[in-house]
């Protein structure tokens, strides 16, 4: 059973379990806060060499992200104590920032979810640092597919199973394996909120798609196993397999015909 709730922009709100639909106001706001995550990715671009460090990676993205007037949703989360999740190579996500420089041939991961007046945008990209060997490029490649094709299917009436089915089909077509012990989510005033956003399962399964939803679709994607493993440190999730893993994370919100994404980077939206 799948509970909604119509949302205005203004008002508080909680976690209640229920999916929540935003109008148009909302959308006008979730666009500024997308955009920025995109620019964040963006400006991050001619930083991610070999030789450049994690921590400096999330101090750039801290004063970037405070400069234009908002804050990390990570910095201080749930014990969290960076501004961004920095993920290399066999890290599935949540890498922590440390003093550990990039390499060539290094697969990054960087996600951020500046808080803009209140609102959340959330997105991730990959990273090629120098000389990427063909095997990892094509995880990549696959992997921003994925995503492309989960977004395809983010409309009104469709349900959440089909977005995750395309996505399953085409990893599993290359013979990865689609991550499940982590999701995509609800998201707007809230950082992470109903509905849960699976990235493998069956069509026409899960919650239906309504006009109004914000959700973001980030799934991550393995050249072996599914299966992950927490390290120590709380945070940091690795292939329990040590293969390669890629992700990339956008934000959206279902219109009346589709959807629209909040978090295009300046060549996604063509300039
Ligand atoms: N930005 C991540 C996501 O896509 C969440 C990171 S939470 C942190 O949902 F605490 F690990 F930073
Ligand atoms: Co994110
Ligand atoms: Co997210």
């Amino acid at each position: 059973m799948t509970d909604y709730t119509a949302v205005t922009s203004d008002m508080a709100v909680t976690r209640t379990g229920a999916i929540k639909l935003y109008g148009a106001d909302a959308f006008a706001r979730m666009h500024r806060a997308g955009r920025l995550a995109a620019d964040t990715l963006d400006m991050l671009e001619p930083h991610m060499v070999a030789g450049v460090t994690t921590a400096e990676i999330d101090r750039l993205i801290f004063d970037f992200c405070t400069a234009a007037g908002a804050w990390p949703a990570t910095l201080g989360y749930r014990g969290y104590t960076h501004s961004t999740c920095v993920s290399i190579n066999h890290v599935v996500c949540h890498g922590i920032p440390s003093d550990k420089p990039l390499k060539s041939g290094d697969i990054v991961n960087v996600d951020v979810t500046p808080v803009l007046d209140g609102w959340h945008g959330d997105s991730s990209r990959m990273y090629l640092i120098g000389d990427v060997p063909l095997k990892a490029r094509r995880l990549v490649e696959v992997t921003y597919e994925c995503l492309v094709l989960g977004i395809e299917q983010a409309r009104p009436g469709n349900h959440m199973g089909d977005v995750a089915n395309a996505i399953q089909l085409h990893a599993e077509r290359h013979r990865y394996g689609v991550v499940r012990d982590f999701c995509g989510h609800g998201v707007g005033r809230l950082f992470h909120d109903a509905p849960e956003v699976v990235h493998a399962g069956k069509p026409g399964t899960g919650p239906e798609l309504k006009p109004g939803m914000i959700f973001t679709i980030e799934p991550m994607i393995n050249i072996g196993r599914p299966d992950v493993k927490l390290l120590d440190d709380g945070w940091t999730a690795v292939t329990r397999d040590r293969s390669l893993s890629a992700q990339f994370e956008h934000t959206v919100g279902i219109t009346e015909t589709g959807c629209e994404v909040f978090t295009l980077s300046a060549a996604e939206r063509g300039h």
